[in-house]
Parts: C-alpha cells; sequence; structure tokens
C-alpha cells in the first residue's frame, strides 16, 4: 500500500499550528487571572544574556535571601512560563520579582519597574548555540545556527529587534538599562545602580553577601537551583527520585494495608503466573 507523505505533512503542520494555538491560549488564560501590581519588579532581557545571574542579584538584594528555594523560578517566577502553567502569581508577596523574555511592548502596561539586561550579541549568539545543541532538538552546526540566528529563526526569536526595541525605552525612568559586561566588569557599582533604582540601601555586609551568592562559583556549585532541566522537571512535578530504587522482593507487604492486598489479589485472578522455581535439593543437584 502506497503511503501518502503530503497529507502526512500537512496534518504535521497542523497539529503543531494547534498546539501553538493551545500555548496561546493558555498564557491569555493566564494573563486574565494576573492583577499587576506598582512595586512589581521585572527582570527583562532576551535569552542567555545575565538573566538567571541578575535573578539572583535582586532575590538576594529584596528579600532575606535564604536559600530554602528548590529553583529560583520558585521565589523569581519566569513570567510567561508561569502564565502558561495557570500558577497563580497573585499569591506571591510583595514585592514580586518575575523574569521574563518578552519585548517591552508585549509586558503589562503599568508603572512597575523594568531591568533589562543586554549582552553582546556575538557572546549571547554563542552562549544561545551550546543551550539549544544541549536542551532542545537542534544538533545542527554552529554555522547553521549562526545563520538561523541572524534572521531570528531561533526559539528566542529575533535579538537585534529585541535588544532594539528595549534600547528605545532605555531612558525610561522606570526602565534601568544594564549590559552583561558591566556586571563583569563593575560589578560593584552595577549593584549600587540597582540598588539606588530600586530605592534600596544596602549595608556593607548585605553587599558582601549579594556579591558572594551571586558570584560565578557559587551559582556553579549549586547549579541544580538555576539549571532549566531542573526548571522543566519541578514544573512537571517530577522530584528526580532513584530510578534505580530498591531491587528487593516482597517489599509491597510494608505499603499494602489488609484491604488493598484483598483487593489486588481478587483482580488477580485472571492472572496465572508460572510456578516459581523450586530450589534444587541437595540430593538432586548431587
Ligand atoms: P555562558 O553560556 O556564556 O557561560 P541567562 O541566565 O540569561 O540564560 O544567561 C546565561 C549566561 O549567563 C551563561 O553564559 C551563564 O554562564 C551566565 N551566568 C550565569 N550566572 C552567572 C554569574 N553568576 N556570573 C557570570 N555569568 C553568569
Amino acid at each position: 500500500m502506497r503511503g501518502h507523505p503530503r497529507l502526512a505533512k500537512s496534518l504535521r503542520k497542523l497539529s503543531q499550528n494547534c498546539g501553538e494555538f493551545a500555548l496561546w491560549l493558555s498564557v491569555q488564560s493566564g494573563k486574565l487571572n494576573f492583577e499587576p501590581r506598582p512595586d512589581d519588579v521585572y527582570i527583562a532581557s532576551y535569552a542567555r544574556s545575565g538573566t538567571t545571574w541578575l535573578q539572583m542579584i535582586l532575590y538576594q538584594m529584596l528579600t532575606d535571601g535564604n536559600m530554602d528555594f528548590q529553583h529560583i523560578t520558585q521565589p523569581v517566577p519566569y513570567f510567561e512560563r508561569a502564565l502558561l502553567q495557570g500558577r497563580d502569581l497573585n499569591k506571591l508577596a510583595s514585592p514580586r520579582i518575575f523574569k521574563t523574555h518578552w519585548r517591552y511592548s508585549k509586558l503589562p502596561k503599568g508603572p512597575y519597574k523594568r531591568i533589562y539586561v543586554a549582552r553582546n550579541g556575538k557572546d549571547v549568539l554563542v552562549s544561545c548555540y551550546y543551550f539549544f545543541r544541549a536542551h532542545s532538538t537542534f544538533k545542527g552546526t554552529f554555522d547553521e545556527f549562526f545563520h538561523k540566528f541572524l534572521v531570528g529563526n531561533v526559539p528566542p526569536g529575533n535579538w537585534f529587534r529585541h535588544v532594539a526595541e528595549w534600547s528605545a525605552h532605555a531612558a525610561d525612568p522606570n526602565v534601568l538599562f544594564l549590559r552583561y559586561e558591566d556586571l563583569t566588569n563593575h560589578f560593584e557599582l552595577t549593584l549600587r545602580r540597582i540598588a539606588a533604582f530600586l530605592n534600596k540601601d544596602i549595608s556593607p555586609e548585605k553587599f558582601a553577601l549579594i556579591a558572594e551568592r551571586s558570584s560565578f562559583q557559587f551559582m556553579k556549585q549549586h547549579e541544580d537551583k538555576f539549571g532549566f532541566l531542573q526548571e522543566v522537571m519541578l514544573e512537571q512535578g517530577f522530584t528526580g527520585d532513584a530510578f534505580i530504587r530498591q531491587g528487593k522482593t516482597g517489599s509491597a507487604k510494608e505499603h499494602l494495608t489488609q484491604a488493598q492486598d484483598a483487593l489486588f489479589d481478587r483482580a488477580s485472578s485472571v492472572v496465572i503466573m508460572p510456578a516459581p522455581l523450586e530450589t534444587p535439593s541437595r540430593s538432586a543437584s548431587a
């Protein structure tokens, strides 16, 4: 029998479009439920530009900075993913800090503060290449990725357009436009700019703690609290418990109640297991 490759291709395309439409609907539903507050703070960026670094800096600056969270997106949600998943952001205490990769025009309108971090575009391209090779189905060459990036044919969209749109608002009073390179080369000064923008007085002790906790070494050491795979696992409710667990027989006795045991036996009446192997007796093996 002959296949129908063209029809198959059309159906696949249609199913992808339906999937995208379903995602869009979920985000719209999340947006309708979301109540903006004037003291909300958004950390905005194109992907791979130092967003997680800023999440940690702001989290340490605006809260008591404990490290009790499993993943940074719990205290500092990734805005659009949280909307998509129907997470109730209205339950979070103020001041709420959100991470977003949306362009300026896509964010809710309001007086809240936005901190944008931009990074050298070529470094972003390289970082994105490694990220998408490791975290997506893209397995192409650097050159292939380079050309896709140039025309914005990559999941985070067009870098040039993203930075251009945000930089048009760089002088707005409620926007602080930062550069990743300033954080790297002038960390203390940049931290002071952030604190001034947020009207926060920071004691020297707190300052030292923020610097230590947001250092590359510290964050690398606690990578499971910042990584993308861990974020997705937690969203899905995966705990990451051992797959090769106990490897023992009979542990069900410790778990099933008498009633569960009896119910299971009744349901098993249709199953006929082969008889267990007998241990060979000494005389037989002699
Ligand atoms: P590289 O891939 O170049 O190493 P984002 O959080 O926006 O996805 O950005 C990720 C980039 O920020 C990665 O860049 C990552 O290593 C870098 N980064 C994360 N935490 C950092 C820190 N504390 N100091 C310096 N760079 C950091």
